[in-house]
């Protein structure tokens, strides 16, 4: 278990896979970032896409902790009821060495905005430098999510000017190159460790 100031994440396990896709894909806060109105170029995959493309089993088994993994994100306190309240996971079977791309969704439109995602990704970014060793995160949401963006920026994130392309294996550049928004509507963030830590 990895602890924060506000969550604790808790690795995930195949039983979560299907509601860990339902908050991301058919939940209140799915309109922040797929489907119509706001991404008509974004259509939001089925469950077995979602499976097949972009949450294979290895995110809630571990068997390749290199590659990825997700974790379920726990609300601490009695106040909180240490409650569910969303997903987030790491990738990096697409990046050059040392990079890992983070991924985050919560579960209700009552759960964001009370510091959970920030604090997620803080804590999970401290654990992948400082017990898997990855020197650099990146983050890629929609420029229109602001709030996303705004969470992003208060982690310890900051814009960049590169391109997705100059993060990614070469053979993966013309699968993820353009971003998921396209490269003009994708935001890109990434966040440094100092070798000291
Ligand atoms: C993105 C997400 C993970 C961020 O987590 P969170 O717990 O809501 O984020 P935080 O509360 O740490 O920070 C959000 C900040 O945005 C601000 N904010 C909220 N709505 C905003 C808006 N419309 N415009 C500008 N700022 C906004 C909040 O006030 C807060 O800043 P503050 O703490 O300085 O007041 C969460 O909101 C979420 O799951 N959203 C829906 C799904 C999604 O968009 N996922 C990301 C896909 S890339």
């Amino acid at each position: 278990m990895i602890k924060g100031k506000k969550i604790s994440l808790v690795l995930t396990a195949m039983d979560d896979r299907r509601r860990v896709y339902e908050w991301c894909f058919k939940s209140e806060t799915t309109k922040s970032h797929s489907g119509p109105p706001d991404y008509p170029d974004k259509p939001v995959p089925t469950y077995e896409e979602f499976c097949a493309s972009y949450y294979e089993e290895y995110y809630f088994t571990g068997t390749r902790p290199s590659d990825g993994r997700g974790f379920l994100i726990i609300a601490d306190g009695a106040a909180a009821d240490n409650e569910t309240v969303g997903f987030i996971s790491y990738c990096a079977f697409h990046l050059k060495p040392s990079i890992a791309e983070l991924d985050i969704w919560l579960n209700s439109e009552a759960n964001c905005g009370k510091g959970y995602g920030s604090d997620a990704l803080i804590s999970l970014g401290d654990y992948l430098h400082e017990e898997l060793g990855f020197k650099e995160l990146i983050i890629a949401p929609s420029a229109k999510n602001v709030r996303a963006v705004k969470s992003y920026e208060k982690s310890g994130f900051k814009k960049t000017g590169k391109a997705m392309s100059e993060f990614l294996l070469d053979e993966y550049i013309s699968v993820y190159g353009g971003g998921d928004y396209g490269a003009d509507e994708t935001a890109i963030l990434t966040k440094k460790f100092s070798p000291q830590g």
